[in-house]
């Protein structure tokens, strides 16, 4: 299908109207995002529209109104309340969930008893309604999970070829969608926040209740009062956190990663040293609102493994964007974290520490175990083939862990290739490991800290040193090494003075356990 570009002047209109009347479906701008209008008297209408969209068959629509007189042919019994709100409201970007009107084709509400209506306050939009002579049920005019389009731009993007047309207007001046408040239920339920706040809202409605859904994440079979509201949503291709933090926080823990984007505040903006894109000041909410989906899309266009968003404050429209945010990132908020290293030669007593820390409250990440995650991962696997040769794997494709091993610990060189194959990916999983662990608190013992660049994401790092002899006793009864094999394995690894140039904390394990796990537990209390 070819989607036509309509202005938004009398003629394109006219054009859209008509498509409208004749059950098409056409991207149209309102003050909140570009909407998909279609009839709302057509079921025919409304089957295009879910299936341009991709959208889930149980989520409902909104239906448009240009003018209050069109209010009779939606709903079954406009109430006093809802009037009021209208009065004051309208033409304006809430929405009123009421009892629905049998006019309204039955795909609108999907089955329910009720039908969201608004009347947007964009003069295009409402003269779309008014020249159409009919309510248009109109969802974002983007595909389903992706961010909402505030221009005609990003309408095109998600549909260009599965719509009937799109009038190219300004960009949306409110930017996220618009505050939807059921009136069916008593006491009224906030179901999404939008422009109009529940402050506002309160005025006339002082019993007000806001619904679970808007902050948290509905949890699995519960039903949601709304259920837009229960998708993953408004989502980048890009993995994305939302790290609620005071600006010093933020930007120092975001600039521990790699290949990541900050969308932050103006205040962060010069402490940040990755990728970054403003979406305003922090107490600017307004703005916030108008530019955040635009980024979201933008944002998938910078090649990033991850975002990282500076949630903004929840008050006034910050309610909406944070609303949205939280969806986008899947639910996943962030606090920065306290990261501690912790690195040195083997047989140095590093696992006495893990354990201490452990029962400090560090969640604890192993770096041996991710770097065998690592080699599971198909893509690294064939890097290694490609420098070690195809006969580390087997038919199958799986490593064949000795035969890496004779091959890149024969010599330093070969040590060295391994490193450099294998550290991206262990480090790509570190970082993940990072933001998925629940304390604020992680300590990352790796041996490999500082060849493989980790050091980076520590706040602080410390390295155990011991004495050779100790080291031998400890390898010979941990790994049941005879004395060569054991001798051979230290030597393998970096000399003393390596770590000494690398880090001041040193902690020597020379003396008693006690005095050790005391030495550790003194350095990592010790400062943030
Ligand atoms: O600002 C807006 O509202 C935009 C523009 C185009 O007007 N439209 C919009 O539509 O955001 P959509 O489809 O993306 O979101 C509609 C929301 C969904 O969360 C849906 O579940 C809820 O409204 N909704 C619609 N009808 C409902 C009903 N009868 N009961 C409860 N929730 C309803
Ligand atoms: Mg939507």
């Amino acid at each position: 299908m070819k989607t036509v570009r309509l202005a938004d002047d009398k003629k394109g209109i006219a054009t859209a109207a008509d498509i409208l009347r004749s059950d098409g479906i056409v991207a149209i701008p309102t003050e909140t995002v570009y909407g998909l209008a279609a009839s709302a008297f057509s079921n025919a209408a409304i089957k295009k529209v879910f299936e341009a969209k991709g959208r889930p068959q149980d989520n409902p629509l909104i239906v448009h109104i240009s003018d209050i007189d069109m209010i009779d042919s939606v709903v079954d019994g406009f109430t006093d309340k809802a009037r009021a709100l209208a009065e004051e409201f309208w033409p304006g970007p809430l929405t009123l969930v009421l009892g629905k009107n049998e006019k309204i084709a039955e795909s609108v509400s999907v089955g329910l008893d009720t039908v969201a209506v608004r009347m947007p306050s964009n003069e295009v939009a409402r003269d779309v309604i008014r020249q159409a002579g009919i309510p248009l049920a109109a969802p974002s005019a983007n595909l389903s999970g992706s961010p909402s389009p505030t221009s005609a731009q990003h309408v095109l993007c998600d549909l260009d070829g599965k719509i009937d047309a799109v009038i190219l207007s300004d960009e949306c001046s409110v930017g996220v969608e618009s505050t939807v408040v059921s009136l069916a239920c008593n006491p009224p339920r906030l179901l999404r926040p939008g422009k109009v706040t529940p402050e506002e809202l309160k005025k006339h409605l002082p019993d007000l209740v806001i619904d679970k859904a808007v902050l948290s994440e509905p949890q699995k079979g519960e039903k949601v009062a709304s259920p837009g509201m229960k998708y993953k949503h408004y989502s980048p291709k890009t993995q994305l956190f939302l790290v609620e933090a005071e600006s010093d926080e933020y930007t120092k823990f975001v600039n521990k990663f790699k290949n990541a984007l900050a969308i932050c505040f103006s205040l962060d903006s010069d402490k940040i040293e990755i990728e970054k894109l403003c979406y305003g000041d922090q107490d600017d909410a307004e703005q916030q609102a108008k530019t955040i989906f635009a980024l979201l899309r933008r944002a998938d266009g910078m090649n990033c493994d991850k975002i990282f968003v500076h949630a903004p404050k929840k008050s006034g429209i910050g309610l909406a964007v944070y609303n949205r945010l939280i969806r986008a990132a899947a639910f996943r908020v962030t606090k920065p974290k306290h990261i501690v290293g912790l690195t040195g030669p083997t047989g140095a007593g590093k696992s006495t520490l893990k354990e201490t820390a452990k029962r400090l409250g560090f969640d604890v990440i192993d770096c041996d175990v991710t770097a065998r995650k690592a080699t599971d991962i198909a893509e690294c696997r064939r890097a290694l083939a490609k420098a070690f040769g195809d006969d580390i794997l087997d038919k199958q494709g799986n490593l064949i862990r000795q035969k890496l091993a004779q091959k890149a610990f024969c010599s330093p060189d070969k040590t060295e290739l391994l490193n450099t194959v294998i550290f991206p990916y262990i480090n790509a999983l570190i970082e993940e490991e990072i933001l998925l662990l629940e304390s604020d608190k992680v300590l990352l013992d790796a041996p490999t800290l500082f060849e493989a660049g980790a050091d980076r994401l520590c706040d602080r790092v410390c390295a155990v040193l011991a004495n050779i002899e100790k080291r031998k006793e400890r390898i010979i009864s941990r790994d049941g090494l005879n004395e060569t094999d054991a001798l051979l394995r230290i030597n393998a690894g970096k000399p003393d003075e390596y770590y000494k140039q690398k880090t001041q904390n040193i902690i020597y394990n020379d003396s008693d356990e006690k005095t050790f796990i005391r030495l550790f537990t003194e350095f990592i209390n010790g400062g943030n």
